[in-house]
């Protein structure tokens, strides 16, 4: 039995997360394992009705969990995911930028994977005010550093054995350059990897000029929360983006997006980047407790989403006229239709 802490957040939040849960509930009566989901508050829900954007009894539950699982949150995002991710020590942020069969990217076979620092930098939130000033505090520090890059370095030997390494060392040389010189040493244990190091700047247009000059990316927190955005819509959208925040014990795993207040309640949120996030969910889950059936279902639900895509089974934000649900019972059939 393996239990899963759910929070399904804000605006489209309650819309993608049951489809995700929906296709991990089938693939487990597929492949004759147990799954137990909880359901926990947090977001601006949680915030109005129970006056805590994240409130105890949900840190509790994903503690006594074996993963998490979380749709979008909206406003309250600093006060949920980023303490997530500081106080479970997920310390890798990975997020896969992959085009898809069917999917109308910017560029195709782009197939990028971004490390990403996930506790520190300025997201560590230390801000305070002087008078008529503003100031955040940037923390980076060499174990940080190292453990993501280590991270990079080894998905990197499972790739293509490349890694862009991305900082911003000439106006930054003490923080953005110890996160460089840090990676460098790494990088030198790592013979069979190739690198190369990008500023930001310069990353970003790399991103839209030649997007399949990059394997994995490794990089700083702030700077792979803009980039991966960025990578999202040179794939096919945010919509399409998947993640992990992936620590020594713990893992969860959410889409890239918010929580799309724009298009919420109207049936129109693409599922996917939720769905994929399950299956990086029962990846892992896979290799820690060292169960392949879990393996497998983390397959067939990345096999079946890409035949569902391949179909045309589609949000409007890809070109299709599937409303949010009927891309989750499409799915589900192709999972029976692949598995069975
Ligand atoms: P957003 O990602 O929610 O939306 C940006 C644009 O992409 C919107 O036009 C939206 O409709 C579209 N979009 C996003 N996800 C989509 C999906 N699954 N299907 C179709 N279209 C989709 O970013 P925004 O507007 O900057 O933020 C909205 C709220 O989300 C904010 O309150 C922000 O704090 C929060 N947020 C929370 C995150 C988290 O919980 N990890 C991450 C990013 C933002
Ligand atoms: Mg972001």
């Amino acid at each position: 039995m393996y239990r899963i802490a759910v929070i399904e957040g804000d605006g489209i939040g309650p819309e993608v997360v049951p489809v995700a849960l929906s296709a991990v509930q089938r693939a487990a009566d597929m492949f004759g394992f147990q799954i137990e989901f909880r359901t926990f508050r947090a977001g601006d829900s949680a915030l109005a009705e129970l006056e805590e954007a994240l409130p105890e009894e949900t840190v509790e539950g994903v503690k006594s969990s074996d993963a998490a699982i979380k749709g979008p949150v909206g406003e309250t995002a600093k006060d949920v995911i980023v303490r997530l991710r500081q106080m479970f020590d997920l310390y890798a942020n990975i997020r896969p930028a992959k085009v898809y069969p069917g999917v109308r990217p910017l560029m195709d076979g782009v197939d990028i994977l971004i490390v990403r620092e996930n506790t520190e930098d300025l997201y560590k939130g230390y801000e305070f005010e002087l008078p008529g000033a503003a100031v955040a505090l940037k923390i980076v520090t060499e174990r940080a550093s190292r453990r993501i890059a280590e991270y990079a370095f080894r998905e990197a030997e499972r790739r293509r054995k490349h890694v862009t390494i991305v900082h911003k060392a000439n106006v930054m040389p003490v923080t953005d350059g110890l996160f460089a010189r840090t990676s460098r040493e790494v990088a030198g244990h790592h013979a069979g990897v190739s690198y190369r190091e990008l500023y930001v700047d310069a990353a970003s247009m790399a991103l839209i000029r030649d997007p399949r000059s990059f394997d994995v990316l490794l990089t700083m927190n702030v700077y792979g929360d803009i980039l991966s955005d960025e990578a999202a819509q040179v794939v096919g959208g945010l919509g399409m983006a998947p993640s992990a925040n992936i620590g020594e014990s713990m893992a969860l795993f959410e889409p890239v997006h918010g929580s799309a207040p724009d298009i919420a309640g109207k049936g129109l949120a693409n599922p996917y980047a939720t769905v994929f996030s399950a299956s990086m969910m029962l990846d892992w889950l896979s290799q820690v407790k060292g169960d392949p059936r879990l393996g497998r279902a983390s397959k067939l639900i990345e096999s079946a989403a890409i035949e569902a895509l391949r179909r045309g089974v589609m949000t409007p934000d890809l070109g299709g006229k599937y409303k949010t649900g009927e891309v989750g019972k499409g799915l589900e059939a192709i999972m029976v239709e692949l598995g069975g």
